[in-house]
């Protein structure tokens, strides 16, 4: 039996294996070693770490057929070590108490693991199995997402789908589009049980009874999953929406061209001065991370009221709540304690808001913030439509049901496309279309983005809306131009200097509104200095 002393030490030397091993591995990974076989004729277009050195992602085209595969490339177990691995999962199954609140989990699982490998593992196997490793894939199936933890952390990834076991995982990575991956599940059972972790993680429960799961995963992420072959053919699915923990920011969509400063200013003034607009896009085009980057415009004191099914704005506003509907806990007809977008919209009117968002209007909520715009609140909202056209009808049917009449409440509409590059073959998202909304059928395109030259047109001459705001706050025409100048200059110097991250995004905005000659002075003559230079 080791005294305590010995135990002591043989963790100590665990830790000295440890460490001599990750000094090894990312030796190898310096030397660019891949772990995975990549096929001698395959073109590779990325290579880039995701976690060192245990993942790597290595984004590779076939030259004949031009198919792109993202390859996950992990420093595989051996057999012996696969079994180590499952034995003391197993072993911690039965073992672990739960962590005491306050404690990093995946520190104290780690510290339970080392606990047993000096226990149990070490003196048997010595240095036959790379301890380190073996610690990277029982965390990694543990506190992680399995096979797909390496996907997780890769920031262009924004999501995950399985269609079903046998087949490859896709990942929709930038700036490639949905690209198929090695990570497979050739084991429906191993999906299944996959798909039941996954929901716990999301403190959600999914079985033959009750085979479907939308739920929210820890750190945000979006989690659909269908369970077993009870309501898909070919068994288990699941996708996964990655939750961006830093939001996009309106520089960021200057910087990838997703608008241009002009529009984001032309739009700033428009917002700023309590205007309402609908966001326009199909799924995942990027509507909510662009409703996100307009808010973050707001004066800092505006009162915002946000309503959402799942909480995804971020905004760095004080004076901000934010609502989240609650879905019932009922079975069946029997819907208790359900809180509805509708419910949150017409409390939201008691809150006093100057700014109402909604997160997506899909229902009777849409009519109370139509309402709502009516008595002068500004409100934002995003709508799955393909156009102006394709929205204005689906707000004049059932279930949203408003009145033809009450359309123009809304001042302007925009929609955000994925868009294929002239000559590229990479997909981007753009700002198409910005109209200024006359009357119920009277639409007119202030702002238009022209495929061929990769340009935005902006008519701010004929923008009625500009109008009405030098009107509103007693200026003239010429000073809400000079303001779209100043804007677009200030928000063009924040892009060079790759101002982008959402704090100091704020923060600039923020010193705008309090100094905005100052700022834009700043601003101009730096970008002055910076082309001299670059002359
Ligand atoms: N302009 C952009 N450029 C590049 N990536 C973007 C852009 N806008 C959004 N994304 C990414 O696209 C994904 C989907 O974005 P978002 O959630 O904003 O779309 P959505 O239209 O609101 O989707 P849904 O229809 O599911 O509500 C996110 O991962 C986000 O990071
Ligand atoms: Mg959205």
């Amino acid at each position: 039996m080791p005294g305590k002393g010995s135990a002591k030490s043989i963790e100590a030397l665990l830790d000295e294996y440890i460490g001599s091993e990750i000094e090894e591995y990312l030796k190898l990974r310096e030397e660019k070693m891949t772990f995975i076989e990549i096929p001698p004729e395959a073109e590779i277009m990325e290579i880039k770490d995701l976690y060192k050195p245990w993942a790597r992602a290595v984004i590779i085209r076939d030259p004949t057929t031009g198919a792109l595969k993202y390859i996950v490339d992990e420093i595989p177990l051996t057999q012996l070590e696969r079994r180590v691995v499952k034995r003391l999962i197993d072993m911690l199954y039965w073992q672990m108490e739960p962590p005491p609140s306050g404690v990093d989990v995946r520190d104290y699982v780690e510290a339970e693991v080392k606990r047993l490998i000096a226990l149990y593992g070490l003196k048997r196997l010595g240095r036959r199995v790379k301890w380190s490793k073996i610690l990277y894939y029982i965390l990694r199936d543990t506190v992680g997402y399995g096979p797909l933890d390496p996907l997780m952390r890769d920031p262009d990834i924004e999501d995950i789908s399985c269609v079903g076991p046998g087949r490859p995982i896709y990942v929709w990575v930038r700036p490639y589009e949905y690209v198929p991956t090695n990570v497979i599940f050739y084991d429906p059972e191993e999906l299944d049980d996959f798909i039941v972790k996954l929901a716990h993680k999301a403190g959600k429960h999914v079985s033959v009874a009750s085979p479907i799961v939308d739920a929210i995963l820890p750190g945000g992420h979006r989690l659909a999953a269908t369970f077993r072959k009870e309501v898909s053919v070919a068994g288990s699915t699941f996708t996964i929406r990655k939750f961006r923990e830093e939001p996009l920011t309106i520089i960021d969509l200057i910087r990838w061209g997703t608008l241009s400063p002009e529009l984001a200013a032309y739009l700033w003034l428009v917002i700023e001065n309590k205007l309402t607009a609908l966001i326009l896009g199909v799924t995942g085009a990027g509507k909510t991370s662009l409703l996100n980057a307009l808010a973050t415009l707001l004066r800092p004191t505006t009162k915002v009221v946000t309503i959402e099914d799942t909480p995804e704005l971020k905004l760095p506003l004080e004076n901000w709540v934010q609502l989240v509907s609650r879905p019932s806990h009922g079975i069946g007809p029997y819907k208790v304690g359900e809180i509805t977008l509708f419910d949150l919209v017409k409390l939201s009117l008691r809150y006093r808001p100057d700014v109402i968002i909604v997160g997506e209007v899909r229902g009777e909520e849409a009519y109370v913030l139509f309402q709502a715009m009516a008595t002068g609140h500004g409100g934002m909202t995003t709508m799955h439509a393909e156009d102006i056209s394709a929205a204005v009808k689906r707000l004049t049917s059932p279930p949203m049901n408003i009145p033809e009449s009450y359309i123009p409440l809304a001042s302007l509409a925009m929609v955000i496309r994925r868009v294929r590059l002239p000559g590229a073959e990479i997909v981007a998202r753009r700002v198409a279309k910005v109209w200024e909304i006359r009357g119920p059928n009277d639409f007119f395109t202030v702002a238009e983005w022209k495929p061929a030259i990769d340009a935005f047109e902006i008519r701010v001459e004929d923008s009625q809306l500009l109008k009405s705001i030098a009107e509103m706050l007693g200026k003239d025409t010429v000073w809400i131009f000079d303001e779209i100048a100043k804007r677009t200059t200030v928000l063009t110097w924040m892009a060079v200097k790759k101002i982008t991250r959402y704090r100091d995004v704020a923060k600039h905005v923020q010193k705008y509104y309090a100094k905005p000659d100052l700022m834009y002075r700043t601003a101009l003559e730096e970008l002055k200095q910076l082309r001299e230079a670059e002359a």
